[in-house]
């Protein structure tokens, strides 16, 4: 599943890669028990950003490994994107899930993975304080809502969504926690992933 280019390296090993910068993202959710249209169940409210390359990915960004550790960087780059205090957010290890190398260009990259749970409150404080974030209207266009459900044409929903352009492997990444959190079946997530393909 996961994209060629990309390999999957343990936190410890990504620590002794040479040349590589280390990038944090993290995936923030909450359940929502809200449905779209009175109809459908809306499952999760699950945050990725538009950035300004027109892409989407996770709110996150470069860590300088030899002055930070991954988290404090992590943090120090939620507060710049999404302008939360960090007693509504503050990302921990335990949040860790994975990391993935890159050689492709421009630049040698180590992407480490955070997901974290909040509550739907919580989490639409978070979306409130983002639109007065130092990078708003800058390197960040808009934090978003992913919707993870399939409308009955078979394409609009998350088949739709996934037929966007995505930064690095964040696509694999929101189909990894969809996978491994189980916020979807299996048979939800390979019907979004085939749909769209034919889209
Ligand atoms: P600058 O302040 O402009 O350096 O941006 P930033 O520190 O916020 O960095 P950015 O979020 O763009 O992430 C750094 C690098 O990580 C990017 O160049 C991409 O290669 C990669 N990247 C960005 N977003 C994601 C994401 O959601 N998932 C993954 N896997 N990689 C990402
Ligand atoms: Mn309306
Ligand atoms: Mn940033
Ligand atoms: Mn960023
Ligand atoms: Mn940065
Ligand atoms: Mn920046």
């Amino acid at each position: 599943m996961m994209e060629p280019g990309y390999r999957s390296v343990s936190r410890r090993d990504s620590r002794s890669l040479v040349g590589y910068k280390h990038a944090c993202h993290a995936m923030l959710f909450a359940q929502d028990h809200g449905k779209l249209f009175g109809r459908i169940p809306m499952r999760y409210a699950l945050l990725m950003q538009m950035r300004f390359d027109g892409k989407i990915g996770f709110p996150g960004g470069f860590v300088d490994i030899r002055d930070h550790s991954l988290e404090d960087g992590l943090n120090r780059e939620l507060a710049e994107e999404l302008g939360c205090d960090q007693k509504l957010l503050c990302v921990t290890e335990s949040d860790y899930r994975s990391s993935h190398a890159t050689d492709a260009m421009p630049q040698k990259v180590v992407a480490h993975f955070y997901i974290k749970q909040l509550s739907l409150a919580d989490l639409h404080r978070i979306e409130v304080a983002a639109v007065h974030a130092k990078d708003h209207g800058r390197e960040v266009m808009g934090t978003i809502r992913v919707p993870l459900y399939t409308l009955r044409d078979g394409f609009g929903g998350l088949p739709a969504f996934l037929t966007n352009t995505f930064i690095g492997n964040a696509k694999e990444q929101l189909i990894y926690a969809l996978r491994t959190l189980k916020l979807l079946s299996e048979e939800a997530i390979q019907t979004a992933i085939s749909a769209g393909q034919e889209g």
